[in-house]
């Protein structure tokens, strides 16, 4: 077809061309072994839930959103997300939050920094507060993508200040157990500094004003270098303080009067009372664990803290105790349910709910001290002819806010919340 003089040209160039590759490819795979190792990545692979929260308003404006999806894309990029890996999703702060994606609409890379790419911006006030508590509300939840017993981090980003109020968004955020990291970029300026709401904002929106989840970056032309230092810090477990709330992290142990006096009526009140105390925790395999022991003069584990590991399961077991009559020895229970209830249990969140309707016949002061040296928070739950005195004794410091009493088995019920909050508050104070 060619003739011969254009034919030798080509003939050549294919030659050459072929190897070049071939030599390309023995170079290649001859290096495959190599010296030279993959780029280490910059942080480990965590699997957590992220909810990047981006600043869409008219106050950062279309030139520095778009060095903000830059900069999105750039540390997105650094987390390897995967199917094993982070999960992330992203909502537009602006007057109202806009939700674009959830955690699991992109689980590839690619897909995701290509989602980044087409944000379109929408301009509005900064409702910083408004977007973040809209985030700590939906986004997490099992139905949209969150999975369960994973570190839930929100990163908000914001350009100079919020518009609104961001203490109360950041305390509900920090009860729902999500560390959230505020990002501030470019300060307000000294003319500027009037017209910001609260002054203390970065403060506020974080879990633990510790300085770990606060990061203030000068400009949104330098937000490069600082790429590494957060992400390293969003993967950081041991920093997600704020995973473990008192909700999905205590030990919960009953120790319940079975004694004939109780009666076969009231016992069942006290069970739904005990089943309402436990409804309010977020129970499972990896969140907060109950367990429950009966005493007479005898005791019995009805079900150990590791018994259940669904909420539901947990509830049935407390309302099926079988209800056990007899004598009232309540020092001996209170030791046998540190031995047989905590013994597997971590020291620092565990708490032991006592209900009881009379006198002991046994010591209570000793057994109730050596315990709570071990680290159990006692609460004392008195009813009818439970004598104030023992109730007082048993309880942990400071006796009176561990110390219920209710004349009628009916007045329990209206206890519930008061124990449910208490255990948070003693968790709070401790971690
Ligand atoms: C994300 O996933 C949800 C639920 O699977 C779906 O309803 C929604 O349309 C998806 N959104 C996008 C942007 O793909």
């Amino acid at each position: 077809m060619f003739p011969p003089d254009t034919l030798l040209p080509q003939l050549t160039s294919v030659c050459v061309c072929v190897c070049v590759c071939v030599c390309v490819c023995v170079f290649c795979v001859a290096e495959k072994p190599a010296k030279k190792p993959l780029k280490k990545p910059i942080v480990k692979k965590v699997p957590m839930d992220i909810a990047m929260v981006i600043d869409s308003s008219n106050n950062i404006g279309r030139r520095r959103f778009s060095l903000q999806k830059n900069f999105v894309s750039k540390l997105v990029a650094t987390l390897r997300v995967g199917p094993t890996g982070p999960h992330i999703g992203l909502i537009q702060a602006s007057d109202s939050p806009r939700t674009e994606f959830l955690l699991t609409n992109y689980t590839q890379p690619k897909d995701l920094l290509f989602a980044i790419r087409e944000l379109a911006y929408v301009g509005g006030d900064t409702n910083t507060g408004k977007a973040i508590m809209h985030t700590a509300e939906t986004f997490f939840v099992q139905e949209r993508g969150g999975r369960r017993g994973h570190p839930r981090v929100m990163v908000v980003l914001v350009d100079g200040w919020p518009s609104d109020d961001l203490e109360q968004a950041g305390k509900f955020a920090r009860d729902s157990g999500i560390n959230v990291f505020l990002v501030s970029v470019a300060k307000p300026a000294p003319d500027e500094l009037p017209m910001v709401r609260d002054k203390d904002f970065m403060k506020k929106a974080v879990c633990k004003d510790n300085g770990f989840f606060n990061y203030m970056i000068p400009s949104w032309f330098s937000t490069t270098k600082h790429i590494k230092t957060l992400s390293q810090r969003l993967c950081s477990l041991d920093g997600l303080l704020c995973s473990k709330t008192c909700y999905n992290s205590v030990n919960i142990g009953f120790l319940i009067d079975g004694s004939s006096s109780v009666g076969e009526a009231n016992f069942q009140l006290v069970l739904d009372f005990l089943a309402g105390i436990a409804n309010g925790f977020d129970i499972s395999d990896v969140g907060a664990h109950i367990g429950a022991v009966q005493f007479t003069y005898d005791q019995r584990l009805e079900f150990g803290l590791f018994d259940h590991s669904k909420k539901e399961d947990a509830l049935n077991a407390v309302k099926r105790i079988p209800y056990m009559s007899g004598g009232t020895a309540t020092g001996a229970a209170i030791l046998y349910t540190a031995e047989k209830l905590f013994k597997r249990a971590g020291p620092g969140r565990n708490f032991l709910v006592l209900v009881t309707d009379g006198q002991s016949y046994d010591d209570v002061g000793n057994p109730a001290l050596i315990v709570q040296k071990q680290g159990i928070t006692i609460y004392s739950v008195g009813v009818a002819w439970a004598p104030m005195e023992d109730l007082k004794v048993m309880a942990s410091e400071p006796k009176d806010s561990h110390t219920f009493f209710t004349r009628e088995f009916t007045g329990l019920a209206d206890l519930v919340p008061l124990l449910v909050r208490g255990i948070c508050r003693d968790f709070t104070e401790k971690n």
